[in-house]
């Protein structure tokens, strides 16, 4: 058992670190009180290698393993989780699938536009009535000569109204959940698709969020991402590539909580003396410490099955929901050590909290990790 990391990933780690740092930290704030996303930051990421990591270099991506797409996802996550999430559906739900599923035409038109930046993509399974019950979408596939024509809505769609190209998930025959469900790949220029803005979140105010309205979409058989009746595993074998992104950018989300909370105890004083020498204080950080840890050491056993070729769906769900709960638990302390102060948005505490707030909603609900985790262990499912 090795527990270092190998020179190229210590080398993306470095290159990846010193953007965000200099790059996403010093803006987030001003990001989240604008409610947009960077735009002009992907193409650099793109550049940087940074929206490929595990995708083959003959695609345009930088021939990584997966423990290097969880470190650009933990750095990135240091800096700010709406970024961090942009990328994650960007690299692991939707490049990823189209390297799994994709036809050789679909992976070289779609995987070195989105690799360089040049296009953002978004992944549509969520819809009003298909959240956690993701085979229970509604949005219609019905053939029409060799087209297929797509009409349904989707809804909480990352990315949604940036983005050049959509994976889009749908029925072929209403009522045959899982059995009957057909994904497509196709660019959001087709006509009869629209998106609309959503607004008023609690957190990840940066990223853009959004609606998907299709009307009559006409697209090709050719479009069509794996066999009708394979849209739901492509749906699942996506999300343990999805859930892993999420749970490596909490890693960083936590240990940007730590070092804030570290750094405001050593310097706040309080009763003559800094807050880091009361017993109280040192509890909750070396609970943080702990926390960071195991998360992070779950994520690279994660990563570590998928470098293998193995089902990593067990594992990634593992570690989805502990450092998403981690993530939770350290942004409420860091608030708490910083006082009243951490209650304000001039200091980190506050944005951290209200981002880490949706890691156990999005992509998977906590409860439904435990749900997974729980029906490996006793052969019974529990949400049937
Ligand atoms: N990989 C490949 N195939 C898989 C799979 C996986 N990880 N998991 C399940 N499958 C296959 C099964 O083998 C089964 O195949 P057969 O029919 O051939 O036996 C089929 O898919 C059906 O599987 P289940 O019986 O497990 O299906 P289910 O309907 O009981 O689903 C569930 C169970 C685990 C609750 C699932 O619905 C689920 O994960 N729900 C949560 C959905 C979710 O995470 N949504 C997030 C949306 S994306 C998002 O948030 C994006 C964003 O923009 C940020």
């Amino acid at each position: 058992m090795d527990f270092g990391l190998s020179p190229e990933q210590r080398m993306i780690q470095e290159s990846v670190r010193k953007f965000a740092r200099e790059r996403i930290l010093p803006n987030a704030r001003e990001w989240d009180l604008a409610q947009e996303f960077p735009r002009a930051l992907l193409s650099d990421m793109g550049r940087l290698g940074y929206l490929g990591v595990p995708i083959p270099e003959e695609y345009g991506g930088a021939g990584l393993d997966y423990i290097a797409e969880a470190i650009v996802f933990e750095e990135i996550g240091y800096a700010d989780s709406s970024v961090r999430t942009t990328l994650s559906v960007q690299m692991s739900l939707v490049e990823l699938t189209l390297l799994k599923w994709g036809t050789e035409a679909q992976k070289q038109h779609f995987l070195p536009r989105l690799c360089s930046g040049e296009w953002i993509g978004s992944f549509g399974l969520t819809e009003p009535n298909a959240g956690s019950d993701a085979a229970n979408v509604q949005t219609t596939a019905r053939r029409d000569g060799d087209d297929w024509l797509l009409n349904g809505q989707k809804v909480w769609i990352s990315n949604a109204n940036l983005a050049d190209m959509a994976i889009i998930f749908a029925q072929t025959e209403l009522g045959s959940k899982s059995k009957g469900m057909v994904a497509f790949v196709l660019e959001t220029m087709t006509p009869g698709y629209s998106t609309r803005k959503m607004t008023g979140k609690l957190g990840l105010r940066a990223s853009d969020t959004g609606e998907i309205f299709m009307e009559n979409v006409r697209v090709p058989d050719s479009a069509r991402l794996g066999k009708v009746g394979e849209g739901f595993k492509i749906a699942m074998s996506a999300l343990d590539n999805g859930r892993y992104g999420v749970a490596s950018g909490c890693v960083g989300a936590a240990q940007h909580a730590l070092d804030a909370s570290v750094k405001y105890a050593r310097e706040r004083i309080a009763f003559g003396k800094p807050i880091a020498g009361f017993q109280m204080i040192q509890d909750m950080l070396a609970q943080m410490k702990v926390d960071v840890e195991a998360a992070r050491l779950l994520v690279y056993q994660a990563g570590w099955t998928k470098n293998q070729g193995l089902v990593s769906t067990i594992p990634v769900s593992i570690a989805k929901y502990f450092a998403a709960e981690a993530g939770k638990r350290a942004a409420d302390a860091a608030i708490q050590i910083h006082g009243g102060y951490g209650f304000s948005d001039e200091f980190v505490p506050e944005r951290l909290w209200r981002d880490m707030r949706v890691a156990s909603l999005y992509e998977g609900t906590s409860q439904i990790q435990k749900l997974i985790i729980g029906r490996d262990l006793t052969g019974i499912a529990a949400f049937e």
